[in-house]
């Protein structure tokens, strides 16, 4: 299906972020600044291209259809997996802007552990997020959703990113990834 095709390279494009923040992490281990522009364009990235963009697909669009259409199985991974998952990591992402502004305010050992911890959260629970979804959930949706939803999902996902593709937000989002990949290479 096109819906899960586009939501598996957006996952690529998560997996691209979570590489650069594992190295900002460590470059903060062995001494370097905590460089709050950088973690702080993290945090934009996660909660407009991963929140906004990607997790509005799954949530409004894959999401109720499978558990409309699936039921049991489907409706279990979702509601007790997928979505305990997507909020785990906006609860990660709050706590790091919450973090990072305690950071500037007092530059502590303490406050700097809170930064890589919450980064390092949000990197652990994405990561394992992706691959169930990758591995597990959606191969199920493809092989069990009716043809007439699929059909139906691919005409929202094709409209959305047609929005979005227009108004110039993904590129947008994609820039912010780009210049942090080639800062920590
Ligand atoms: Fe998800
Ligand atoms: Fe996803």
């Amino acid at each position: 299906m096109y819906t899960t095709e586009i939501l598996e390279d957006n996952h690529k494009n998560i997996m691209r972020m979570t590489a650069v923040v594992k190295k900002m992490c460590i470059g903060v281990m062995e001494g370097q600044e905590v460089v709050i522009d950088d973690f702080n364009a993290f945090c934009d990235f996660a909660s407009l291209y991963g929140d906004q963009y990607h997790h509005m697909k799954e949530e409004n669009f894959l999401f109720p259809e499978m558990i409309a259409k699936l039921k049991g199985h489907a409706e279990m991974m979702i509601e007790k997996g997928m979505l305990v998952d997507h909020n785990l990591g906006r609860a990660h992402i709050m706590s790091l802007r919450n973090a990072l502004s305690d950071y500037q305010k007092d530059s502590s050992t303490y406050n700097k552990l809170l930064i890589l911890t919450q980064a390092m959260g949000y990197v652990d629970v994405l990561e394992s997020h992706i691959l169930k979804e990758n591995n597990v959930l959606f191969p199920y949706a493809n092989q069990n959703l009716p043809e007439a939803s699929q059909t139906m999902l691919d005409d929202m996902t094709k409209g959305f990113e047609k929005r979005m593709s227009n108004q110039g937000t993904i590129k947008k989002y994609l820039d912010i990834l780009e210049k942090l990949e080639n800062k920590y290479q």
